[in-house]
C-alpha cells in the first residue's frame, strides 16, 4: 500500500515560540509514523520574501534546524531538508508561474492584505512595496507541495488558501499536459490556532507576545510571571475561560492535572501561585530539549550535514518529477 505523505515547511525568519511548538512541532513530530512518509523542511526561500537581513535568515535556519532535532525529530524516520537544497523546487516554481494566473495571485490574503495596508496609509499606488516574491509566494509554496506529490499538508488556517491554490494550479497542469501531479489537503488542528500569548492574544512574532521555546530557565520564569491576569484576589473563586495561565496550562498538562487545576480555580487558587505551577509544568516538559538544543547550537557542521542528507536521499524523487514535467510541457532532448 502506498503511504500518505505529509509535508509542512517552516519559513525561517524568526526563534521558534512556545505556539510553534504547541502549534506545529510538537504535533508534527508525534504524527510521525510507519504508516505516513513526512516530509519536513526549512523553507529559506520563504524567509526572503519579506526579512532582507541575511544574519537572521542565516540564524533562524539554524535555530529552526536545532528546534526540530532537539524536539525529538528523528531524520532517519521522517524526510528534514531545506528547501533551497532541492533546487528541482525552483525550477518547478517557474513552470507552475506559467500556468498560474495572476486573477488567481490577486485575491491572495497576504497580497490582499499588503494593498490594504496600503489603502489605509493612503498611498496612491497600492502596490507600493509589494515585491513580485510577495505577489507569487502561493505558487513556490504549491511548488513545495506539489514536488513530492504530498497527499496532506498540516498548517495553520491562514495557509488554506494556498492550498486551494496548490490544487487549482495542479489540475491545470495535469489537465493542460499530463496527470503529473497527487492533488494535496489541508489539514488545519485545532490547536494550531489557540495558543495565547503573553497578553492573551494568539500568540504571534507580529503582537510580539510570545515566549521563545528555549529561553534559558530564569527567563521562561520571568516571562510567565509577566503573563496577564485579572485582578482577582487569592481565595476569590477564578473563572478557566478566559485564563491565559490554565490556557497554557492546558497545553502541557495530562487531562487528569487539568481537572485537579480547575478545581483549585474554583477554590480561589493565588496568581502567582498559578504561575509557579505553570512554570514548572512546562519547564519540566521543556528542560531536556532546551539542553539538547545547546547542544546542537553549538555544531552547525553536523546540523548542516544532516540537513544535506535529507535532502540528498529524496533529490532522485525530485529530479525524477522535474524531468517528467520538463518532458510534459516540451522541454527535453533534441535527439
Ligand atoms: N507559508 C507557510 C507559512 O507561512 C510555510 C510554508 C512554505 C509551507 N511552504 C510550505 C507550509 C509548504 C506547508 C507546505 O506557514
Amino acid at each position: 500500500m502506498k503511504k500518505i505523505r505529509t509535508l509542512t515547511g517552516i519559513t525561517t525568519t524568526g526563534t521558534p515560540h512556545l505556539g510553534n511548538y504547541v502549534g506545529a512541532i510538537r504535533p508534527a513530530i508525534q504524527a510521525i509514523n510507519p504508516d505516513n512518509e513526512a516530509f519536513y523542511f526549512l523553507a529559506d526561500y520563504h524567509g526572503i520574501i519579506k526579512c532582507h537581513e541575511p544574519e537572521r535568515i542565516h540564524r533562524s535556519t539554524l535555530e529552526i534546524a536545532a528546534t526540530w532535532l532537539a524536539c525529538g525529530l528523528d531524520p532517519a524516520k521522517a524526510h528534514f531538508y531545506r528547501q533551497s537544497d532541492i533546487p528541482e523546487i525552483m525550477e518547478l516554481t517557474w513552470v507552475l508561474n506559467c500556468l498560474c494566473t495572476k486573477g488567481l495571485m490577486n485575491r491572495a490574503h497576504a497580497y490582499k492584505g499588503a494593498v490594504a495596508d496600503n489603502e489605509a496609509k493612503g498611498l496612491e499606488d497600492l502596490d507600493h512595496g509589494i515585491t513580485m516574491g510577495l505577489f507569487s509566494y502561493p505558487v513556490l509554496m504549491s511548488a513545495d507541495i506539489l514536488m513530492f506529490n504530498a497527499n496532506k499538508v498540516p498548517v495553520g488556517k491562514d495557509q488554506i488558501q494556498h492550498l486551494e491554490m496548490a490544487r487549482d494550479v495542479a489540475q491545470k497542469f495535469n489537465y493542460t499536459f499530463k496527470e503529473v501531479f497527487t492533488m494535496p489537503e489541508a489539514v488545519v488542528s485545532e490547536e494550531t490556532e489557540l495558543l495565547q500569548g503573553l497578553d492573551g492574544r494568539k500568540m504571534s512574532k507580529s503582537y510580539n507576545n510570545t515566549i521563545p521555546l528555549f529561553e534559558p530557565e530564569k527567563k521562561l520564569r520571568k516571562l510567565i510571571m509577566k503573563i496577564k491576569t485579572n485582578s482577582q484576589e487569592p481565595g476569590e473563586p477564578k473563572e478557566t475561560v478566559d485564563s491565559t495561565l490554565y490556557h497554557l496550562y492546558k497545553a502541557f498538562a495530562t487531562p487528569d492535572e487539568v481537572a485537579d487545576i480547575e478545581k483549585r480555580y474554583a477554590e480561589g487558587i493565588a496568581w502567582g501561585e498559578m504561575k509557579q505551577i505553570l512554570f514548572e509544568k512546562i519547564n519540566d516538559e521543556i528542560a531536556p530539549m532546551r539542553a539538547e538544543y545547546e547542544k546542537l547550537m553549538a555544531q552547525p557542521a553536523y546540523i548542516e550535514a544532516v540537513l544535506k542528507a535529507g535532502a540528498e536521499r529524496i533529490r532522485p524523487m525530485s529530479r525524477a518529477l522535474l524531468a517528467d514535467v520538463r518532458k510534459a510541457v516540451g522541454i527535453s532532448a533534441l535527439g
